[in-house]
């Protein structure tokens, strides 16, 4: 593993006296170029969602390679290490997301991936360098820590029900005190730090339906039930749902993000599907919504004479901050980092399965600048060109590790 030998030089030349998150954090900085070098690794060998198999082994094998560390393999394709400190304390728990999308990669970076249709087009490869680098800081510094820090490599982050609720079956948040992760924002310049008290990301579900019609001659409208004109109108009043029906005052998305019917210019075809997604924070609103959506779907359709089959299925849990955990370190934050670094942001309407751990400890979720305009870094997530500023590996990092000491100092 190179950059070991420097970083442990570097901690030797420190004064044992020093601050624990001193001696930390400048060896933080010392790990940076092995970060980035596993990131590429990561990067150049992408695997989707329950497919994480060699990303897994290499999680694995990278965390064996740690004195000190307990690794596990709770799923096929996850990995939990543990880190016991040399005093009593808490356990906290750092989650990182490892899987990759189904996308083919349109840069041209030498660390492209190496696997057509396959990219980590959303940072989960940062995600998983950055948290093995904590766990090699951290277990450099064993015998300062007090309690234990448990290290999440959580697979399927991209794919609902998702790896996280799977990981928490399986007892990774047992005894957990507290639980940290983030995630690398294209959207926010590299440098900056997000860290929302409250409401962070959305609930993200989804909805199909099938309107059923009779189909015939395109010329002989009349003797039909036309599905797609039926669709259309279902489409524009959906709208309505979210405009008339639900407080203005209460974020709410609802796309319609397919529409797929017919076969010929000259058919009109017997049915039509539709399918999108619904976004939501408030748990009364995302309970309501599917039946306002029936009710809809169903009167439209009713009125010129055809039937519905409709479907919603819940996803993830919106991601809500623990207020005062929230707070707090947005303090570390402060003190940790130049003044400007921490920036207010508002919740996003994107979901996360962080949300799932959430359910067993109050739990922060930050963003981590990773754009940056000047060097075209600016594609947005899930996107072909997505890259990341390499820089906001140190800042994730160095968050992180300042993150979990105070949460493991606690009183
Ligand atoms: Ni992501």
């Amino acid at each position: 593993m190179p950059g070991m030998t420097s970083l442990q030089g570097l901690i030797e030349l420190l004064p044992p006296s020093a601050p624990l998150s001193d001696a930390v954090l400048v060896a933080a900085t010392a790990l940076a170029p092995q970060v980035v070098a596993w990131r590429r690794h990561l990067h150049q060998h992408p695997e989707v969602a329950f497919q994480e198999v060699e990303t897994a082994q290499f999680i694995a094998d990278t965390l064996g390679a740690i004195p000190g560390l307990t690794v596990t393999r709770p799923t096929r394709t996850s990995v939990v290490a543990e880190l016991r400190g040399a005093h009593p304390g808490p356990t906290i728990a750092v989650r990182a997301d490892i899987d990759a999308l189904p996308i083919h990669e349109e840069n041209d970076v030498e660390y492209r991936s190496t696997r057509d249709g396959a990219m980590h087009a959303c940072g989960h490869d940062g995600h998983t360098a950055i948290v093995l680098g904590l766990a090699t800081l951290l277990a450099a510094h064993a015998t300062r820590l007090p309690g234990a820090v448990r290290f999440i490599f959580q697979h399927a982050e991209e794919l609902s029900p998702g790896g996280a609720e799977e990981l928490v079956q399986h007892g990774v948040m047992d005894g957990v005190a507290q639980v940290i992760g983030l995630h690398l924002w294209a959207p926010m310049p590299v440098g900056r730090i997000g860290i929302l008290a409250g409401p962070a990301m959305a609930a993200p579900d989804n909805f199909h339906c099938t309107i059923t019609g009779k189909g015939g001659h395109a010329a002989i409208p009349h003797e039909c039930v036309d599905p797609i004109a039926i669709g259309a109108q279902v489409v524009t009043a959906l709208q309505q749902v979210v405009s008339r029906t639900v407080d203005p005052l209460d974020p709410v998305v609802l796309s319609v993000t397919q529409f797929i019917a017919g076969t010929a210019f000259n058919v009109i075809p017997n049915s039509a599907y539709l399918a999108g997604t619904v976004r939501t924070f408030d748990p009364a609103l995302r309970q309501s919504i599917p039946a306002q959506m029936e009710r809809v779907i169903r009167g439209i359709a009713e009125a010129f004479g055809a039937t519905v089959d409709f479907h919603y299925e819940h996803g993830y849990r919106p991601v809500v901050n623990d207020r005062a955990l929230a707070e707090r370190l947005q303090t570390v934050v402060a003190r940790t980092f130049d003044h400007g670094t921490l920036i207010d942001l508002r919740p996003t309407m994107g979901g996360e399965d962080f949300s799932a751990y959430q359910q067993r400890a109050p739990g922060v979720f930050a963003f981590v600048g990773a754009g940056n305009v000047r060097r075209g870094i600016v594609h947005p997530h899930h996107h072909p060109r997505f890259q990341v500023d390499e820089r906001a590996l140190d800042v994730g990092l160095r968050y992180l590790a300042a993150a979990t000491i105070e949460l493991l100092t606690d009183e």
